[in-house]
């Protein structure tokens, strides 16, 4: 190990020891490789030296070594999850070698695909597909209400007289809620340099479009929080959720895309319409997760209902009057190229597909969805740079996860 001026530091050395910003707060976790993005960080945030190793050509993942036994029986059992992506493909290859390390250091030795399983045909769905999406729209079957803090949010920031302060008072009213928010925001996912004490602050510094955002997304999720254990494990679909937000936003920020807040609650809410099937058709949620066709469970639904759940994310958001943008990323997600902002929806695809490979929650889905290379080079990104986002995307979900309800 060396200490090494910031200004002498090259992109891929590897850190020996926590870096972190005058107040302490965390800027880059021991054991990542350095990227250009932090050597800005780096120097914005005035860090004089780092400790890294001193060999720089030590590769991205310094962790302790693996037992090659073990990565190789994990590589087996991850490999027929992955059997619909095209693993020669260098960012598949590098997401695939991130899932084994990350599956290797959890202990996720056991076999995680259902590809293995026997294949059993779903039969035609017993009604018109067609008729039970009108049945939505129809209200037949009624999607949840606007919870009240997102009417009054969307309210406030619709009246053009309203201010910052209007938009704190709203989320204010919610104990709970701002309580969450403020952890968030003073966490090293964001690291701030000084702590924010209230939603007023944080709506000062954040912004208010950002505030909301992020008290929308978790407002939404809580809504389905009843979901029984018996139909889906809804701590499980909530760290899948969180994976993915925390991935869009790093995703968008190398990418930099400046509504990060928006990528973030993108990813968490995501797959928000697998949660009305599991509530609104919990018989046919209970066949598709218990008899996997062989299939992606998002052509399953297709089969099985007549729709996707990301058709049911179109009513839903039409009903509580989401942003055109927000909406556009959670229902392209899964064909992100024909997405308004392809680049936005890209990204939640691709921070979807990481979180399904790293094995971080649950949405239902036992295969790894297909990346899409199109959309994957709309990003721009190297491969290599995954080795990098990862692990950061990794740390603050671990930290992420220990304060959501
Ligand atoms: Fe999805
Ligand atoms: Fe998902």
């Amino acid at each position: 190990m060396a200490y090494i001026p910031t200004r002498q530091l090259k992109p891929g050395m590897i850190l020996s020891e926590d870096v972190a910003d005058v107040n302490g707060r965390l800027l880059l976790a021991k054991g990542q490789a350095i990227g250009a993005n932090h050597l800005t960080v780096f120097k914005m945030w005035g860090v004089p030296e780092v400790a890294v190793d001193q060999d720089e050509n030590v590769p991205a993942d310094p962790a302790p070594a693996l037992d090659p036994a073990v990565m190789r029986r994990v590589a087996e059992g991850l490999q027929p999850a992955f059997a619909d992506n095209d693993l020669t493909h260098p960012a598949v290859a590098e997401i695939f070698r991130q899932a084994i390390l990350h599956r290797c250091r959890k202990g996720t030795v056991q076999r995680t695909a259902a590809a293995d399983r026997p294949v059993k045909v779903v039969s035609s769905p017993t009604s018109d597909g067609t008729a039970r999406r009108r049945s939505l729209r129809t209200r037949d079957i009624q999607l949840p209400e606007i919870p009240t803090l997102i009417f009054r949010l969307n309210d406030t920031i619709a009246d053009p007289f309203s201010s910052a302060d209007d938009i704190a008072q709203v989320i204010s009213k919610s104990p709970g809620l701002s309580a969450l928010l403020l952890k968030i925001v003073n966490s090293a996912f964001y690291g701030f340099p000084s702590r924010i004490d209230s939603i007023a602050r944080a709506v000062a510094i954040i912004g208010s479009k950002e505030v909301s955002a992020l008290a929308v997304g978790i407002t939404t999720l809580e809504v389905f929080k009843d979901i029984p254990k018996t139909v889906f494990d809804m701590q499980a679909f909530t760290h899948h959720s969180l994976a993915c937000g925390v991935l869009a936003r790093i995703l968008a920020a190398s990418g930099s895309i400046r509504n990060t807040e928006q990528m973030f609650v993108s990813g968490l809410l995501h797959d928000i319409g697998r949660l009305v099937i599991f509530r609104y058709f919990s018989k046919e949620a209970a066949q598709m997760l218990a008899s996997p066709t062989g299939g992606s469970l998002y052509d399953q639904e297709k089969r099985a209902l007549g729709f996707r759940h990301t058709d049911i994310a179109v009513d839903l958001f039409e009903k509580w009057k989401f942003p055109v943008a927000l909406t556009q990323n959670v229902i392209f997600h899964h064909r992100p190229v024909s997405a308004q902002d392809p680049v936005k929806a890209a990204i939640v695809h691709l921070a979807d597909m990481i979180a399904h490979s790293l094995g971080e929650g649950k949405s239902g889905e036992w295969r790894i969805p297909v990346l899409d290379i199109a959309a994957w080079e709309k990003l721009r990104l190297s491969p290599r740079a995954l080795a990098t986002m990862i692990p950061q995307a990794l740390h603050h979900l671990g930290f992420l996860m220990t304060i959501f309800p």
